[in-house]
């Protein structure tokens, strides 16, 4: 487990706390029916044009981390609560991000792992997530191969911009959970020019 633990990162003063989940399930599907998509990890456009994962602050009425973390999911992902609950079991990475007004920011990241028909199921509320349109532009799912080109896929992707440290917090989780080769994740960020995780 990299970065700070979620206990000791409560001990910090002064810090705001922002909490985003990557949700994900393994999947079958192939492009072109022959390249495999391997899983669909989820991720969002958000307000900003920027891809970020979708979750957000933590604030005084929270009470506790996974409180905020499960609000923002209901806001943003249209969840009905409950349905999607994170807890703390499924933290795996807390960092200081650089100052964001005046404040530090703790960025807690959080993944779910889920069936494809139910990560289905999550794509289509979000269409009536209170958020769609206004914080959240629209759900993505990252591609994790490369095309023949050595470029389009992952790499593309990986060019994109991205809120905070989305683009750290998806790549260590790619390498962590093993979601795709670790030759071929390394391959994919030296092309994109990204440190690799
Ligand atoms: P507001 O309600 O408008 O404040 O948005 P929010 O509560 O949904 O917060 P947001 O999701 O924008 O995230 C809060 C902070 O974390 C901002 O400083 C973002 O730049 C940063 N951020 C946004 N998305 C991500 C992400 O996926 N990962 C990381 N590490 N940081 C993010
Ligand atoms: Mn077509
Ligand atoms: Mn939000
Ligand atoms: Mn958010
Ligand atoms: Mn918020
Ligand atoms: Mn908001």
């Amino acid at each position: 487990k990299a970065g700070r633990r979620r206990k000791d990162s409560l001990r910090l003063s002064g810090h705001r706390h922002a909490c985003h989940a990557m949700i994900f399930a393994s999947c079958p599907d192939k492009v072109f029916g022959k390249i495999p998509v391997r899983y669909a990890v989820l991720m969002q456009m958000r307000f900003d044009g920027r891809l970020g994962f979708p979750g957000g602050f933590v604030d005084s009425r929270d009470g506790f981390l996974e409180a905020g973390l499960n609000r923002e999911l209901s806001e943003e992902l249209g969840l009905q609560p409950g349905l999607l609950c994170l807890t703390e079991r499924e933290h795996v990475l807390a960092h200081v991000l650089p100052l964001h007004r005046d404040r530090p920011v703790v960025a807690h990241f959080y993944m779910r792992e889920l069936s494809l028909m139910q990560l289905r199921d999550v794509e289509r509320a979000a269409l009536r997530a209170c958020e769609y349109g206004a914080e959240v532009m629209g759900m993505v799912r990252v591609p994790l191969y490369t095309l023949r080109d050595g470029v389009s896929g992952l790499p593309a992707f990986l060019c994109n911009s991205f809120a905070g440290t989305a683009r750290e917090q998806l790549l260590w989780a790619l390498a962590a959970r093993r979601l795709l080769p670790p030759g071929r994740l390394r391959e994919a960020c030296e092309i994109a020019r990204v440190p690799v995780p």
